[in-house]
């Protein structure tokens, strides 16, 4: 219901988009972030609760009212279950409470997808970003055996994949078909916010762009770890880039509760 109430029109956008010229971006017409590390010592994003702080401290700032915080969930490294995440989330809304920041904020995960996801989608319910969405990713460097499979799988077990930043695999920057067939598939699409601005290089920037101008994704997300991160999105005020999300259909509103 506050998904709708936030919906804003094209012209309420640009208007802000032109007032935030000359002070730190203002994306408070997305309303709700939905991919970041903000909660201490469980991934690579806020290591301490202080991190914490000053990452959500710098996300309500520049005009979110909702966070869906999205810890790693991978084996390797960051052996993360429900149970770790929304501990740890409990302890980040207390601090949040005692510090006098107000945001709606929750927790899922971004899945990596190893066999340990595979298995996991069968034994326990997933943490979700929106009914059934749940955000995945995979590895940068080397398209995952059974890609289409596991998608599938999430599928046929009742979930709708949101794949993240499918701009950053390098491996489909020469074989974009595959991104447009997990897209046919029926997976949402999340893109980084500083791929646009080319906080991660211009190959990436020019696939996020293209992707863009072919309505290809559903969400934004500001993958925040640390608080280089926050400066940059900061940055982005009154750009050509910032204009883009702008007049871009982003479903983050409807993610607000
Ligand atoms: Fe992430």
């Amino acid at each position: 219901m506050f998904g709708k109430l936030f919906n804003w029109g094209k012209k309420d956008k640009e208007a802000h988009a032109g007032a935030a010229a000359s002070e730190n971006a203002n994306w408070s017409f997305l309303g709700a972030d939905m991919h970041s590390h903000l909660i201490p010592g469980i991934d690579d994003g806020a290591k301490t609760i202080e991190d914490s702080l000053i990452l959500v401290r710098s996300l309500v700032e520049m005009g979110y009212r909702t966070i869906i915080t999205t810890p790693h969930t991978m084996i390797d490294y960051y052996p993360n279950t429900s149970q770790t995440i929304q501990s740890g989330l409990a302890t980040l809304q207390t601090a949040l409470k005692e510090n006098n920041i107000n945001v709606s904020i929750k927790a899922a995960s971004e899945y990596y997808i190893d066999e340990h996801f595979i298995k996991l989608i069968d034994t326990e319910p997933l943490l979700t970003i929106y009914e059934k969405e749940v955000l995945v990713e995979f590895s940068m460097l080397y398209e995952p055996p059974m890609l289409m499979e596991v998608i599938y799988k999430m599928q046929t077990a009742g979930y709708r994949p949101i794949i993240a930043h499918p701009e950053r695999y390098l491996f489909f920057h020469q074989e974009m078909r595959k991104l447009y067939e997990m897209k046919d598939r029926g997976c949402l699409m999340q893109l980084n916010m500083l791929s646009v601005s080319g906080y991660y290089g211009r190959n990436i920037k020019a696939i996020a762009d293209k992707l863009i101008s072919q309505n290809f994704y559903d969400y934004c997300g500001s993958d925040m770890h640390h608080e280089k991160h926050a400066a940059n999105l900061k940055a982005m005020a009154g750009t050509k880039d910032y204009h883009t999300f702008a007049n871009y259909p982003f479903q983050n509103s409807r993610l607000c509760f």
